[in-house]
């Protein structure tokens, strides 16, 4: 039996949206950096291994942010009373202006990087800023916490913004992101790239095409917005006159997914029945921002709608269109958003219940990075252990029932602990160091 340890606690993992296994004073055995198996007794085989007894903790997998904003952390919960074009002009691009200066990048992106690593999220998909040295440095931050495996992308613009965020040319943006690409590609272990074209407002056809042309090349992986807000799906709709939906102008690129292009599209409140067809067949992920949504504006996406059409769906935190790093506080926020839905707009589709948001924030996010966000056997051991005591109940509570808590009630005081990959990222109280580090 090659090395390993196991954890013991209450485990909670979702296997598909309705499905949620609870494992009470389970045994969670990590090998090699993945989930050995999730055992109620735990099997003769692993008993030689190091044991970390949780006690009456909850032991969940580690939670997914599909789409968050770096350069953005700065500024989160001011500025919550516009929708989204004016907010971007207010708030938005004077702030990802101040990443020119490597000394504002790195106060800032040190202070982002340490509480990502300090939240629940292990997966993070993360845009910076148009600055090639601001965003390679927020790069190697995250890679220093060793605290989540994150995409980051270098952001692409060249038009309809303002002379301080913009790049010069079609041709400059797509070299400073080769040569971003240049540099960054393979060097760290826990950061990887993505390519990231703002938005379609923000971007010249030649830049879009050039960008489809260098996922060709690289392989990198897409991450945009599409359809979030209805003047700029009107705006999109001015600009680019040949594209029937606003998808299609990525799709057009090349930029909207199929073999050999991951690609996450935020928000989808307002697709139309055409792009949501288009995104399906494309294998596209929509990482679904209700708290963002709510505070721009935006509206409600359809997300009864879009897991009938079994498409691929995750959460995004959107910061700094959402305020909160939590993706709890995403999962109840889809929740609220998706019962709002159902009573004011449409109530053929029924709202979400918790199991489902557990899953869209853990496995169903998770599944863009491979087998992510579960306890079955063979997923990465990415695990956040949870200590809820600081909470008391006078009754008994299931763990099922005191996991649903957390989604509303819990802050960072209620992670214990973390892994990322079998790698033990932190611990409050006492330090297992008997617990042997991988990698
Ligand atoms: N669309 C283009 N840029 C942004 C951004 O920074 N945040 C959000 N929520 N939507 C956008
Ligand atoms: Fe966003």
């Amino acid at each position: 039996m090659s090395e390993g340890y196991v954890l013991k606690g209450n485990l909670l993992y979702s296997t598909s949206p309705e499905q949620m296994v609870s494992v009470p004073n389970g045994f969670l055995v990590c090998q090699e950096g993945k989930v050995a198996g999730a055992f109620p007794a735990l099997p003769e085989c692993y008993k030689n291994l190091p044991l970390v007894d949780y006690g009456d903790r909850l032991i969940i997998p580690g939670l997914v942010d599909l789409h968050l904003h770096a350069p953005q952390y700065a500024f989160r919960g001011i500025g919550m009373d516009m929708e989204l074009l004016d907010w971007l002009e207010t708030h938005v691009f004077p702030e990802e202006a101040k990443y020119k200066d490597l000394e504002y990048a790195r106060k800032a992106y040190s202070i982002f990087a340490s509480d990502l690593a300090a939240s629940a999220t292990t997966r993070a998909c993360i845009f910076a800023t148009i600055h090639r040295p601001a965003t390679l440095l927020l790069m190697e931050l995250l890679e220093e916490t060793r605290g989540v495996k994150a995409l980051v992308g270098k952001v692409n613009m060249d038009r309809n913004s303002p002379a301080f965020l913009c790049e010069e040319s079609a041709q400059r943006s797509l070299e400073e992101t080769a040569l971003w690409i240049e540099q960054g590609r393979g060097r760290f272990q826990h950061v990887g790239m993505v390519l990231t074209p703002r938005f379609t407002p923000s971007c010249t056809a030649p830049l879009m095409k050039g960008l489809g042309r260098l996922q060709k090349e690289t392989g990198l992986p897409v991450q945009s917005h599409l359809s979030e807000n209805l003047s700029e799906i009107e705006w999109v709709r001015e600009l680019c006159p040949g594209a029937s939906s606003y998808g299609e102008t990525y799709y057009q690129a090349g930029l909207l997914g199929g073999e050999g292009c991951p690609t996450i599209m935020a928000h989808c409140v307002h697709s139309s029945e055409q792009e949501m067809a288009l995104l399906k067949k494309q294998g596209v992920y929509l990482a679904l921002c209700a708290q963002s949504n709510t505070n721009l504006r935006s509206g409600i996406a359809p997300v009864r709608a879009y897991m009938e059409q079994g498409m691929n769906l995750g959460l995004g935190t959107d910061v700094a269109g959402g305020s909160s790093l939590s993706i709890f506080h995403a999962m109840v926020d889809a929740m609220q958003s998706s019962n709002l839905r159902w009573r004011l707009v449409d109530d053929s589709w029924k709202p979400l219940t918790v199991k489902e948001a557990f899953y869209l924030g853990t496995k169903g996010g998770g599944s863009f990075f491979g087998k992510v966000g579960s306890f079955e056997g063979g997923y990465a051991f990415d695990a956040v252990v949870l200590d809820d005591t600081g909470l008391p109940h006078p009754q008994p509570l299931t763990p099922e029932e005191r996991l649903e808590r957390m989604l509303y009630l819990s802050d960072d005081r209620q992670i214990y602990a973390k892994y990322l990959e079998g790698y033990q990222v932190f611990q409050k109280g006492n330090r297992t160091d008997a617990l042997p580090q991988q990698n």
